[in-house]
């Protein structure tokens, strides 16, 4: 698998030697969001989740979901975390809404949709690992311009000219067809504060570095001193059963949009509810693993496509909608 490593020099800064990178196929797709609405069965908008079968409508931090989970679309088979985010619809002219389906990235072709996730140590010290209750999420869902989104440095798109493409991110939706589809990229926080496993608005617990990128080892703030893996989600949507231009819109805008109704991709935003097994993240971190983990235990991409929820929110996402999910208006 050594073209694998390869591959891993190429898109990570040289600084960065270590990292796990593992595919999780899709859980579930619904209307559940158990961080930022907590109970609410039918929450404003649609996701799509991966990982660990605990996941639910509440999510106590209190208890320990890896152990509550029979099951996992993650290949490393200690991680029943969830992640989750937005799903991406195509708008015809005629006004209706279809949703565009996920595909599995580079070397993970057989995954039924999900995600890639990575977990990066820091080169040049100790990693505390999450634990037990941690959470966070990133983005903001009402940000429409690059002026909103540009706190979150590192919420990005690339325009998949082939599936192995890695240049030319953009904080806003590729503005041609991409003949690979479109890949979010979404670069979760690298510092914690130390004590708080969540926060109200379950990001300021953590932060950004104070200077420089988690990349070129920029230092943690003094609010937040505790480095912690970089947890990043990349995401294909394959677009490609869209790229016909005579399908998009007349005033050449392009036609995709969220399901929280963001035709600009500004307000992509992520979610994170750690549920390792034990200690089994730190091991990794400390081990500093690259790509395969032996302290881990792996199961098959096939497996992991297994492993599935119902969703609890009867609707129809797929077909023509007149109505994203939730009647979920598209705002500027
Ligand atoms: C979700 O929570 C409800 C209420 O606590 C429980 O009955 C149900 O089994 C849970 N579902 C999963 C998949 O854990
Ligand atoms: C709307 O447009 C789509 C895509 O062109 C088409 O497949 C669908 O049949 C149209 N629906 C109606 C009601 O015209």
């Amino acid at each position: 698998m050594q073209w694998i490593q390869v591959l891993a020099a190429a898109l990570f800064a040289p600084n960065v030697y270590a990292l796990l990178r593992f595919s999780c196929s899709g859980l579930v797709l619904e209307r559940l969001d158990p961080l930022v609405n907590p109970g609410v069965n039918g929450s404003p908008h649609l996701h799509q989740i991966i990982g660990g079968n605990a996941f639910n409508v509440s999510m106590d931090p209190a208890k320990d979901i890896s152990t509550m989970a029979t099951c996992t679309t993650c290949t490393f088979s200690q991680d029943f975390s969830n992640y989750w985010t937005a799903v991406l619809y195509f708008k015809a002219r005629n006004g209706t809404f279809k949703r565009v389906p996920q595909k599995g990235n580079v070397n993970f072709e057989a995954a039924n949709g999900g995600m890639t996730i990575y977990y990066s140590p820091e080169t040049s010290g100790k990693t505390t690992a999450f634990q037990k209750g941690f959470r966070m999420l990133i983005g903001n869902v009402n940000s429409r311009s690059k002026a909103t989104s540009s706190q979150f440095r590192q919420l990005t798109y690339t325009c998949l000219q082939t599936p192995m493409t890695r240049s030319g991110e953009t904080m806003d939706f590729p503005t041609a067809p991409c003949p690979s589809g479109i890949m979010a990229n979404l670069r979760f926080p690298t510092c914690w504060d130390g004590v708080n496993l969540d926060s109200v608005d379950h990001m300021s617990h953590v932060a950004y570095p104070a200077s420089g990128t988690f990349e070129t080892n920029g230092p943690c703030p003094s609010t937040h001193p505790v480095p912690i893996p970089q947890l990043f989600f990349e995401v294909v949507w394959d677009t490609t059963g869209f790229n016909d231009k005579s399908l998009w819109p007349t005033d050449g805008s392009q036609p995709f949009v969220w399901s929280y109704g963001d035709a600009t991709g500004y307000g992509t935003h992520g979610d994170y509810v750690f549920g390792w097994k034990g200690d089994s993240l730190q091991k990794a971190m400390d081990t500093n693993c690259n790509i395969n983990c032996p302290v881990l235990t792996t199961q098959s991409i096939a497996d992991g496509n297994k492993c599935t929820q119902k969703s609890s929110v009867p609707e129809n996402i797929d077909g023509w909608l007149t109505e994203l999910p939730g009647n979920m208006p598209i705002t500027s």
